[in-house]
């Protein structure tokens, strides 16, 4: 069986209380997070924790590295282990490897299912005090916001992740997004907001004792701006248009 959970962002505190149970009880753990105190913390839980980093390499393709964590981890699965294996943040928030060894293995007649865990965005609603239900939120691979031309309303939220790697195919040491690529996002940006909209970068606290990292800019400041593989922006939403009066009518109308 394999059963694939999240450990949150922060240390220990954000794993939910079913994920440390899995973690604890399989016969094989897999993990990938990003922070040697939290492998501790997984070998200390679970004494066959192995860890899925070395499948990283500099300059290797991504997918390349995806589909060797998902082949490692299915093939603990086919040796009849209940296998677990963890991602940092919410396992099923940009973490390809989790979904596709969960299709693999039901495809081949296996038990398996996701836990949710506590994801970056998650983080983001409670550090900048964002509530999607005010103006809605929109969140966006930044490559593929671009490379899609995704349309996308500016009266509410936008949540833009993976900006340090803006068209990256690969990791790379010391990694923060290339100033050519971002001027192209700050320029498709600029024609859906004013140039002083602000812009919020945002680093969720890994650690119980640090703050998160928030630092307010402006769109037109955006290109001076060093944005590294953790930093998720945040544009907060340009005023909202008249509201439809028919709609809002409902609130009235008697049962
Ligand atoms: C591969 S995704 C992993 C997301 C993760 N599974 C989650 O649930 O948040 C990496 C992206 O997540 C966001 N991210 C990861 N850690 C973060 C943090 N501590 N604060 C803010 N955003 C973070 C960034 O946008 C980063 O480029």
């Amino acid at each position: 069986s394999l059963v694939i959970v999240g450990t949150g962002i922060m240390l220990v505190g954000q794993a939910t209380l079913e994920a440390v149970a899995c973690m604890r009880r399989a016969d094989a753990l897999f993990y990938h997070v990003l922070d040697p105190a939290t492998e501790a913390w997984l070998h200390r839980l679970n004494a066959a924790a192995v860890s899925l980093k070395d499948c990283y390499a500099e300059g290797k393709p991504r997918q390349k590295t995806y589909r060797e964590m998902t082949a490692r981890i299915l093939a603990a699965v086919r040796s009849g282990l209940d296998v677990c294996a963890a991602f940092y943040g919410h396992p099923g928030v940009f973490v390809n490897p989790a979904h596709d060894a969960i299709r693999r293995a039901r495809r081949e007649g296996f038990s398996a299912r996701m836990l949710p865990g506590i994801s970056s965005e998650d983080c983001l609603f409670a550090d900048l005090g964002v509530d999607p239900s005010d103006n809605g939120c929109q969140s966006f691979e930044a490559t593929d916001f671009l490379a899609s031309r995704r349309r996308f309303d500016p009266t509410s939220g936008l949540v833009l992740w993976q900006v340090g790697m803006l068209g990256e195919s690969s990791v790379r040491a010391y990694m923060s997004c290339r100033s050519e690529r971002l001027r192209v996002l700050a320029a498709f940006l600029r024609r859906h907001y004013p140039t002083h909209h602000p812009v919020v970068l945002y680093e969720a606290a890994q650690f119980p004792t640090c703050d998160p990292m928030i630092k307010r800019t402006s769109l037109a400041k955006l290109t001076r701006q060093t944005i590294m593989p953790m930093t998720t922006l945040y544009m907060p939403p340009k005023p909202a248009r008249p509201a439809d009066r028919r709609i809002v009518r409902w609130f009235d109308e008697a049962d």
